[in-house]
């Protein structure tokens, strides 16, 4: 039997739980597997999440692409898909031509070459800072990671304020707004036609004149990884930041132990990464078939969503889980999702997270938060503080 678990869910999705969705998460793993009243199958204990992301009958693909009700943002200015909403054997194929120039084995220094313009950018944010209050959301997380992606790919920083509004437009508002993303298409369909005419060293020149085993991107796919990349360099970095920054200003031991342990901001990133993630939940999965799994049958075409944030803090797999403790023994999360579509970006959103709170905390001796909880971003999805307003000294 299915059991039902709308109103619980709703509250999730509620605002004004934002700020703490945790003892709703652990009220929503009594049923591993729940089912909404619009249908949408809910998962929130590890194993079965862990489970379904490897689980090829589950799908990513939009289910129907003719009814014109897209939530893919690509679709909907008229781009194929990225490799995000893609299934084998397409994804596998945009993923390795989105990879040889980002990562091992064809490029393994991509992401560790960024090491020092990531500690200037670091640190010349900090000095900025006026020396009394901070928004350590707009004038940190959000700004550095942004700088990142834009050196990363090769997309000049000064039209940063013109993609910010198209991304903002096209993110935050209820539903999409295709004129914001079509001038964002626009605009990276313009970058990449002058890197495929005048390449430079960044990745997106690289991505438009590489000719390795699978041939090339054509010119529509590479405007969509291209709008991938900077949408999840983005939204979700900026919040592994603002989510980090404010377990440091609640915590103030953790700020004591990093000054004397620098090393130890590894394992503190990746407790934050199960402890409180950037992406709460997976939106957009279908069922291909009927799959029987924690008790309950998902039926064909059911779509799915996985509470990765819930399966973090599953006490069947984690001791204590609701203890942020970057001293126990490393556990699995789930913060970069799991199986063929885990998160690429995720040694560049590590690296980023871990030098911008290793330059951080010497600056923030003595700091306080000003709001607590602070607000949240809207989203149920991409969880962070909206602003992160601290008294310096
Ligand atoms: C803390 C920061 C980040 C978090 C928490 C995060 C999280 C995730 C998660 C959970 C997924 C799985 C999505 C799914 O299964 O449907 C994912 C996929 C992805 N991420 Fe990230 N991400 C982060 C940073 C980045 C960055 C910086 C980039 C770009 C450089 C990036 C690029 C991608 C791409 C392209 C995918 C799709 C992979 C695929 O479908 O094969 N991410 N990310």
């Amino acid at each position: 039997m299915t059991t039902s678990v709308s109103s619980l869910f709703s509250a999730v999705l509620d605002p004004v739980n934002r700020h703490d969705p945790y003892p709703l998460y652990t009220s929503l793993r009594r049923t591993p597997v729940g089912v909404e009243a619009d249908g949408t199958y809910v998962v929130s204990t590890f194993r079965e999440i862990s489970a379904l992301l490897h689980d090829p009958r589950v799908s990513s693909v939009e289910r129907d692409e003719a009814a014109g009700g897209s939530d893919d943002i690509h679709r909907l200015v008229g781009l194929p898909p990225s490799f995000l909403r893609q299934d084998p054997p397409g994804h596998d194929r945009m993923r390795r031509l989105a990879m040889r120039p980002f990562g091992p084995p064809h490029s393994p220094h991509r992401v560790a070459d960024l090491q020092p313009s990531l500690e200037d950018i670091a640190a010349g944010l900090i000095n900025e800072f006026p020396s009394s209050t901070v928004d350590l959301v707009d004038q940190f997380a959000y700004p550095l990671p942004v700088r990142v992606i834009c050196t990363l790919l090769g997309v000049p920083l000064a039209d940063e304020p013109r993609f910010r509004a198209w991304i903002d437009a096209a993110l935050t508002a209820v539903l999409p707004d295709r004129g914001a993303l079509g001038d964002l298409a626009q605009y990276l369909g313009d970058l990449v036609d002058r890197r495929m005419a005048e390449p430079g060293d960044d990745m997106l020149s690289a991505l438009a004149t590489d000719d390795g085993p699978d041939g090339r991107m054509t010119r529509d796919e590479l405007v969509s990884t291209a709008m991938l990349l900077l949408i999840a360099g983005h939204e979700t970095t900026v919040n592994l930041i603002a989510n980090s920054s404010l377990i440091l200003l609640r915590q103030p031991l953790w700020r004591e132990r990093m000054l004397a342990d620098p090393g130890l901001v590894v394992s503190f990133v990746e407790e934050v990464l199960r402890f409180d993630p950037p992406v709460q939940m997976l939106t957009w999965r279908r069922a291909l078939s009927d799959i029987p799994i924690g008790g309950t049958t998902i039926p064909k075409d059911a779509p799915i969503t996985l509470v990765l944030a819930a399966g973090n803090r599953d006490p069947e797999h984690c001791t204590d889980p609701d203890r942020f403790d970057p001293d126990r023994r490393q556990v699995q999360h789930l913060g970069f999702g799991d199986g063929i579509h885990y998160c690429y970006g995720a040694p560049l959103a590590r690296l980023e997270a871990q030098l911008a709170l290793r330059a951080l905390v010497p600056a923030l001796s003595g700091a306080r938060l000003l709001e607590d909880p602070p607000q949240y971003r809207i989203s149920a999805v991409l969880r962070g503080p909206r602003h992160l307003r601290v008294a310096l000294s």
